[in-house]
């Protein structure tokens, strides 16, 4: 086996093996592709599964490898040059039966989860009825292709890179599937302007207006030590996780020891942005704050709106990069950072190895690798003032190596659970889902960091809608190619 799944990869120093694993391996797993403009093409494959298959293979060509993306991204760092828009190729259990590859698809032990589907597992995730989701994602999803550009200037929405992509898509396809939806991803930003030692601040945020996407598994030797020589450390929370936190052999490939592939999690998260903003404000007076009101509202998250872990301070105005080297040792009855907030239900960085007495790594088998996307439009790419109550929001996408140990753990036994961490802890107020029970309420500390705070119990409404989604798995291209 090229890669050792339980260690981490130096992949500037791989090995002849590891580089054609490498070669192999689809982008985006290992790290994130960085581009600010995606398409998010859905397919369904026609009946003529040679022909299906055909278009695959032929389509294959274009996938962006892992080595390629980090040798490009390398480049990038280094000359400021950006390679051609980033593809990926992912099929559901569906595409591998449509194009009559069932038994090339990956047998994971997941209590069915890739098998059946996400539809199927809405009772387990409490997602809401079929009839309430965007058309498309009632039916039959079998791929998705993702096409990662540049955007045309740093403050258009529009990508013509990413737009050509996607004709050449099309024109490949050819009537050999069809498009099921589209979406548009654009990263959307805070400008904070200078700060005291003249460097420009500009903040990549999620629509709630929160800094996103800081905390992450690494698994490549370089990252990891980044984080550890330019970042506030890895000393008290250490993001290493080996490869195989997200990486799985790949059955399908005609040369398995160098094919591998990871499951993968696509959901499409409607924000109520007025919503969430103005009962934020309700909140903040409600519970008679003052000043602190933001404190209160950072308490939702976990980090204040410029990623300030909550936990740490009781005010904005963290260190630049975003501080991550913390846990929640010192604060374990949720003084500081409530046990609902939203970063310690979806990590817990060791509450439940206190709580339960698993071990850490257990607790850290759980962790995905996040590649979520902003969708929708503001008036703003940079700044939006606006607030709109749907139209816009999140595409969740995140790797793993098992849906049902991974995803559908950390949605339906942390996140909606509201005796997750204690009894009493509430649900997750920005992913938590009630289904048809009724809203529970959180219990909100009026003073930071203090045993005899006075306390406040308010119900809390769901702001983020799932619209719709799917599993799929990113098979190796050497499967792709194959098929
Ligand atoms: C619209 C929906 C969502 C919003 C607005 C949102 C927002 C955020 C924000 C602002 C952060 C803090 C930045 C960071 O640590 O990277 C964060 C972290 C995180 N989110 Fe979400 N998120 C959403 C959906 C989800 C979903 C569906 C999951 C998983 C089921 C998830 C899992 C996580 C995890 C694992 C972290 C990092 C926690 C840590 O390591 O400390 N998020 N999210």
């Amino acid at each position: 086996m090229s890669f050792k799944l339980e260690g981490t990869l130096r992949w500037t120093k791989a090995s002849e093996p590891e580089i054609a694993a490498l070669k192999d391996l689809q982008g985006n797993i290992l790290d994130g592709h960085g581009r600010k403009a995606t398409r998010h093409v859905f397919l369904r494959f026609g009946s003529n599964a040679e022909e299906a298959r055909a278009f695959v293979r032929e389509y294959a060509e274009q996938v962006t490898s892992a080595f390629r993306q980090l040798t490009e991204a390398q480049r990038f760092r280094a000359h400021g040059v950006s390679g051609p828009p980033f593809i990926g190729l992912l099929l559901s259990s569906s595409g591998y039966a449509a194009l009559g590859a069932s038994e090339k698809a990956p047998q994971p032990d997941d209590k069915g989860a890739f098998a059946e589907g996400m539809l199927a597992r809405s009772g387990l995730l409490a997602d809401p009825e079929p009839d309430q989701l965007d058309e498309p994602y009632r039916q039959r999803i079998d791929a998705m292709v993702l096409i990662g550009g540049n955007p045309d200037a740093p403050d258009s929405w529009e990508s013509t890179e990413a737009e050509n992509a996607e004709t050449r898509l099309l024109n490949i396809m050819r009537g050999r599937a069809e498009v099921v939806a589209t979406e548009i991803g654009r990263a959307i930003f805070r400008d904070n302007g200078e700060d005291e030692s003249g460097i420009h601040k500009i903040e990549g945020i999620e629509h709630f207006g929160y800094v996103d996407g800081r905390s992450q598994p690494l698994m490549l030797d370089e990252l990891i030590e980044r984080e550890r020589d330019e970042s506030d450390g890895i000393s008290v929370w250490d993001p290493t996780f080996p490869i195989g936190q997200v990486l799985v052999p790949d059955p399908g490939s005609p040369a398995p020891d160098t094919a591998f592939g990871s499951f993968f999690v696509f959901r499409k998260l409607e924000q109520d942005v007025a919503g969430f903003k103005a009962r934020e404000e309700e909140l903040g007076k409600s519970v008679d704050l003052g000043a602190q009101g933001e404190l209160m509202v950072a308490t939702l998250v976990g980090r204040f709106e410029d990623g300030t872990p909550v936990v740490l301070q009781r005010d904005g105005g963290g260190d630049n990069p975003v501080m991550n080297n913390f846990d929640y040792a010192g604060d374990p009855d949720g003084l500081r950072c409530p046990l609902h907030a939203h970063i310690r239900k979806t990590n817990p960085r060791g509450d439940s190895v206190r709580q339960f007495g698993v071990s850490l790594e257990e607790e850290r088998s759980h962790i995905m690798a996040r590649r979520g996307m902003t969708y929708g439009r503001r008036d703003r790419v940079v700044d939006p003032s606006d607030a709109p109550s749907g139209g816009v929001g999140l595409m969740f996408m995140a790797f793993y190596r098992n849906l049902a140990t991974g995803f559908e753990f950390t949605q339906a036994s942390w996140a909606n659970n509201p005796g997750f961490v204690r009894p009493g802890t509430g649900r997750d107020p920005i992913i938590g889902r009630r289904g048809n029970k009724a809203p529970e309420e959180l219990t909100i500390r009026k003073t930071w960091g203090k045993r005899d705070a006075e306390v406040a119990k308010t119900g809390f409404d769901e702001f983020v809608r799932h619209k719709g989604g799917e599993y799929f798995f990113a098979p190796s291209i050497s499967t792709l190619l194959a098929l």
